[in-house]
């Protein structure tokens, strides 16, 4: 039997078959294919009116009556149910954007455009600080356009030294035919605290630093932090204990491993770098049975003391120096150096530091 000799029985079942679609529809998309289905160009109902024509003449009037009527019904049941899927979603977004107004007020980051945060390599920095202070360091700063003697001739690294192809040192224009440098690392602030201060020496220097090297773990500035400290009878157990206990407050890890590994500075003498254990597949410190090499120490080589006036053999002394970013990256879990210069409003509010919490020692010393 055709669509359009249907009986009034079949009527009556496309409009509960259409019902019971519509029941079904369970959102506005599901909606719609039921309407298309029903009053669209192609529609059950449009190919019924469409027939209409084809009816005997005696029936078409009470069958053209009962197609309307239908037609006026299956529209207002697609309108009614369109309503209530709207209503639902309506509701659906309401609720998963409510706000729990029980909740305390989130700390950091601010709504408001206005208040600041601290950068997380100034938190560092700041962090540094603290618990270097805490071990009875100073802070020491020096400048950036350093003298060619303060970066490499005083550290032991003469002019033809292969230690300086390491360093890709961005060189300045010469003055009295020596060119002035970037500073490729904190030691030379080493030398001028030696130079201008009697031992015993403790501090450490926090500052900016510049390499022509650029891609996902280098920049070309970046901040190191430098340790010195020179007195009498000093030894590598100071610097061990000096280092392991601050790496350890530093991550919040109390059993962090550490390892000291035999190297090359010219600097020093021996030379460490040092190592932690972490997961190399997870990117988790303090397990996983992996190491990471996160800074470079030694015992102040003899020479270094006696180019700043310092009778070695009276004096000894160590120091150390890592790189700000990596170790901002390892505490928080950042993959990539780069976003720390771009100035990406984001990232830095997901970053920054709450202004009006200080460092804390909690975990630390
Ligand atoms: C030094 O710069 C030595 N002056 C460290 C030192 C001090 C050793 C005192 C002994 C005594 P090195 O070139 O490995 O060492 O750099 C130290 C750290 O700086 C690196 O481990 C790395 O974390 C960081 N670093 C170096 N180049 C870059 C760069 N382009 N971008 C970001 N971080 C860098
Ligand atoms: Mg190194």
């Amino acid at each position: 039997m055709s669509e359009t000799t249907m009986s009034g029985d079949d009527l009556a079942a496309l409009e509960a078959e259409t019902a019971a679609a519509l029941a079904a529809a369970a959102d506005l998309r599901a909606w719609d294919a039921v309407r298309v289905g029903t009053l669209g160009k192609s529609g059950r109902l449009t190919a019924l009116l469409k027939g209409l024509g084809a009816v005997p003449a005696e029936q078409r009037k009470e069958r053209g009556g009962a197609l309307n009527r239908l037609k006026g019904a299956l529209e207002g049941r697609i309108e009614a149910r369109r309503a209530e899927l709207e209503a639902a979603a309506l509701e659906a977004r309401l609720s998963a954007e409510r706000m729990d107004v029980t909740l305390p007020p989130r700390p950091f980051p601010p709504a408001g455009a206005d208040q600041g945060g601290i950068h997380p390599i100034s938190r560092t920095m700041e962090e540094l600080v603290a618990l270097f202070g805490a071990q009875g360091f100073s802070v020491a700063e020096g400048p950036d356009i350093e003298s060619d003697w303060h970066n490499f001739g005083a550290l032991n690294i003469p002019e033809h030294h292969p230690a300086r192809q390491d360093h890709d040192t961005f060189y300045l224009p010469a003055i009295d035919g020596r060119r002035p440098v970037l500073r490729t690392h904190t030691s030379p602030v080493q030398i001028r605290t030696m130079v201008a201060q009697e031992p015993p020496i403790r501090v450490i220097v926090p500052g900016r630093t510049w390499r022509a090297d650029h891609d996902a773990t280098h920049s070309p500035m970046f901040h190191q932090v430098e340790g010195l400290v020179i007195d009498r009878g000093i030894t590598l157990g100071h610097l061990k204990g000096c280092l392991i206990d601050f790496l350890r407050a530093f991550f919040g890890i109390s059993d962090l491993p550490v390892r000291f590994r035999a190297s090359y500075f010219p600097f020093t003498e021996p030379s460490m770098e040092v190592d932690i254990g972490w997961n190399r597949r997870t990117g988790e410190l303090g397990k996983g049975g992996d190491w990471l090499e996160i800074l470079g120490s030694g015992m102040v080589h003899p020479r270094v003391l006696a180019n700043c006036g310092i009778d070695p053999r009276e004096w000894q002394g160590f120091a150390f120096g890592m790189g700000i970013e990596r170790i901002t990256m390892l505490k928080h879990g950042m993959p990539d150096l780069r976003p720390f210069y771009e100035s990406d409003v984001r990232w830095l509010r997901h970053w920054a530091a709450d202004p009006l919490s200080p460092p804390s020692l909690a975990e630390g010393v």
